[in-house]
């Protein structure tokens, strides 16, 4: 009784960083085509368009900014724009093309950047 427990605890957590990269990927995925232009390649805030930029794009690499926001606080900015967490407007609003599951996926990758349980 007492070793089927554990193997079932075992397999549980088994699955949750498996489901869990699973997020990151397909997060990953998304931001390639729609974050780097502003956020770059790599997360550090130095796309392309950064010149055309009075508010400079966040750096999910920093980890004092990264970690003063909630994961609501980073889906929010996502879904309604930066405006809604009292950000800029240059963060545009991206529930009209992403819905909340992707939004979940690039929340899960920002995290894998940066800053994961506090990290
Ligand atoms: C047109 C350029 C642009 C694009 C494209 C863009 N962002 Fe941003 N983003 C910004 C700017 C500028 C800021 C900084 C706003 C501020 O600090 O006031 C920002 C801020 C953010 C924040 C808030 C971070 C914080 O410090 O609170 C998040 C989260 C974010 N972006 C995620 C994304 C994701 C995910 C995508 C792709 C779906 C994306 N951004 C696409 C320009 C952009």
């Amino acid at each position: 009784m007492k070793k089927s427990l554990l193997m079932a605890a075992t397999l549980a957590l088994g699955c949750i960083p498996l489901a869990y990269a699973d997020d990151v990927a397909r997060g990953e995925k998304l931001y390639n085509v729609y974050c780097v232009q502003c956020h770059g390649l790599s997360g550090h805030g130095d796309g392309v368009n950064v010149p055309a930029l009075s508010v400079q794009p966040r750096n999910h690499h920093d980890t004092a900014e990264m970690t003063a926001r909630s994961d609501e606080e980073l889906f929010k900015a996502v879904k309604h724009g930066g405006k809604s967490i009292n950000k800029s407007v240059l963060m545009p609003a991206w529930g009209g093309n992403l819905d909340d599951d992707d939004i979940h996926a690039l929340v899960s990758h920002m995290r894998n950047l940066c800053c994961r349980n506090g990290e």
